[in-house]
């Protein structure tokens, strides 16, 4: 509880100014999401839609992306928050999920907010508890 107390401390505050970037014309849905690094570095990013509605990207997976672009290293990313107001609690998509397996730490915490005191957490595992992994046979690699 005290790690979910301290990243809520950390994240809600910039996955929340984060959703007032959306840009959401076809849904209205304002979404944000904070990763927190193993430095305490905070990345952010918002839902983007696109009128060919399947590109529309997930807060999640563009504040994955950001710590991503910035140098930080797959699995050194320990927790995600979820911004979200309009949903009874906003559980991520399943895209986001596997791209979650693939980024954060294997021990990392997800949080889900519709405010500071009204959230839900996860661990990765208990979100993709049985997750894709690209592991070729050797005469298919
Ligand atoms: N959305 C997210 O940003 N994260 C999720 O995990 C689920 C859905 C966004 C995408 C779209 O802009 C809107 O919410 C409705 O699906």
């Amino acid at each position: 509880m005290k790690n979910i107390q301290t990243t809520i401390a950390r994240l809600y505050g910039p996955a929340k100014a984060a959703s007032k970037q959306a840009y959401s014309p076809y849904s209205g849905a304002q979404v944000g999401a904070g990763v927190l690094d193993d430095e305490g570095h905070v990345y952010t990013g918002c839902n983007v839609e696109n009128a060919s509605y399947s590109l529309t990207e997930c807060a999640e997976r563009n504040a994955l992306v950001a710590a991503i672009n910035a140098g930080v290293k797959p699995g050194a990313a320990r927790a995600l928050l979820i911004y979200a107001t309009g949903f009874e609690v906003l559980t991520p998509c399943g895209a986001c999920r596997q791209v979650m397996k693939e980024l954060l730490a294997d021990d990392a915490l997800v949080i889900s907010c519709r405010n500071e005191t009204d959230f839900h957490s996860w661990t990765l595992g208990e979100l993709l508890p049985d997750p894709f992994v690209l592991t070729l046979e050797q005469d298919h690699a």
